[in-house]
């Protein structure tokens, strides 16, 4: 038998992306986002499903609000739809968009739930992607904008902010495989866009310190260790490029000044653009945050494949297990991969502000979603997270993703990753097995008694 406890004040909670749950696309004066235009074109996602009603949190957000304190929650991420503060992208304040997340924020307090607020979870103003969206330069300042706007607004109740959640899916999933919004099939592109996003947010970082606000701000990516999917060397160096593609041009750029020089050379040698970087840039995006937050959800088994342009790989399983995703199951890898940014890049202080399963969840006819498996989940990514802190890490926090099934982008309500249970139709909401165990994870400041 052996407990798994963590620091004290360590933060317990989940997280949520406003298209994924809020619905009421076209109330209180929101105007419309890349995702409603996206999702609304035939083709685009399974069941071509759409986010008009999602969870309908916009309108049932008390009652999500209970279900956390039932649950005794630390702490609530959830972003802020830019399109419901700014509908045209920039210009008037729609001050009703405003007053919706104000009053979550003070339920949130009031329910002593601190709350951590994403400023950028994917739905750009639609009207910013008429011109030319993250690959216009001009986004970062209108992003910087509405983030001042939202410091000024929630700023001193609200004391976690993170600036961006996953850049590399928004530049490369939004820009190169065009599988999500807004569609676009450019791998030049994509490094603009990633740029971009990564100036915003040392812009944003930068008003932070100059308002002197209290708290701490941060940005969160999607991480994960490349293997080669065989120990030939091939397969390594396609997952060392892997790793250059999708961590360190992030990675890099924040905690080292500079995007990597082997993944340049390479993106040079197929005739790509690289983005345009002026002298002021690379200072700005390393601007030192107070934390970084880690997304993870698999391991990536890499192998080097020549008729993938541009960077000559695809992935495998693997020998493990899978989520109803298909991503294999490794919790080892966050450990490591927590492990590394600490003792490579330096980092500071850490928050996993995202780590769940898909799975295939049914109500029984008693009414109970009896989902062992995410239990299962969650518990070795949790002893995960117990080694690595072990090891000397500085984990501040673990968010479960996430609250309740909810819109899974292009798969649509096809991947349920809640601890709580939807219905369909009624969307009332059951909270699964997996929501009561985590309860008592938090409860107990860990995992008690584990044989
Ligand atoms: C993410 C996303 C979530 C997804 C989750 C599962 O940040 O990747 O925040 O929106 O729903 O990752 O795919």
């Amino acid at each position: 038998m052996k407990n798994y406890l963590f620091p004290k004040e360590f933060v317990w909670g989940v997280a949520t992306a406003s298209y994924q749950i809020e619905g009421g696309v076209n109330e209180g004066g929101r105007g419309e986002s890349i995702w409603d235009r996206f999702s609304h074109i035939p083709g685009n996602t399974r069941f071509n499903a759409n986010g008009d009603i999602a969870c309908d949190h916009y309108h049932r957000w008390r009652e999500d609000v209970a279900i956390m304190r039932e649950l005794g929650l630390k702490s609530y991420r959830f972003s802020i739809a830019w399109p419901r503060v700014f509908p045209n992208g920039y210009g008037e304040v729609n001050e009703e968009g405003v007053a919706f997340y104000s009053e979550l924020v003070d339920a949130l307090l009031a329910n002593g739930i601190e709350p951590c607020v994403t400023l950028y979870h994917w739905d750009l103003p639609q009207a910013l992607q008429d011109e030319g969206g993250w690959t216009n330069r001009n986004t970062a300042g209108h992003y910087a904008a509405y983030c001042k706007l939202m410091f000024e607004r929630l700023g001193g109740r609200v004391k976690r902010w993170v600036t961006l959640n996953e850049p590399w899916v928004v530049a490369f999933g939004g820009y190169f495989y065009g599988d999500f919004a807004p569609g676009v099939r450019d791998f030049s592109s994509a490094l603009q866009a990633a740029h971009t996003q990564l100036l915003g947010h040392g812009m944003a970082v930068q008003l932070f310190r100059e308002m002197r606000l209290p708290g701490e701000i941060g940005i969160t990516l999607n991480l994960c260790p490349r293997e080669g999917a065989t120990a030939s060397l091939a397969d390594a160096s396609a997952a060392a490029r892997n790793d250059g593609f999708a961590n360190r041009w992030f990675l890099d750029p924040l905690f080292k000044g500079g995007y990597p020089a082997d993944m340049q050379a390479y993106y040079r040698g197929k005739n790509l653009v690289l983005p345009k970087v002026n002298p002021e840039d690379m200072r700005l995006i390393a601007e030192p945050v107070d934390f970084l937050g880690v997304n993870y959800y698999n391991v990536e088994f890499t192998k080097q494949d020549e008729s993938v342009w541009p960077l000559a790989f695809s992935l495998e399983r693997g020998p493990y297990d899978v989520t109803n995703y298909g991503w294999p199951i490794v919790a080892r890898g966050l450990r490591d991969l927590l492990v590394r940014l600490h003792s490579e890049y330096g980092v500071g202080k850490l928050f996993v502000t995202e780590n769940g399963a898909s799975f295939l969840d049914v109500e029984n006819i008693k009414g109970e979603v009896l989902d062992d498996c995410r239990i299962d989940y969650v518990e070795r990514h949790l002893m995960a997270c117990h080694e690595a802190v072990e090891k000397g890490v500085n984990l501040a926090g673990y968010y479960v993703w996430t609250l309740t099934d909810n819109f899974e982008w292009n798969t649509a309500y096809t991947q349920k990753f809640g601890l709580v249970y939807l219905r369909h139709g009624s969307l009332d909401r059951v909270i699964k097995k997996s929501g009561r165990w985590y309860a008592g994870i938090v409860k107990n400041n860990g995992i008690l008694n584990k044989s």
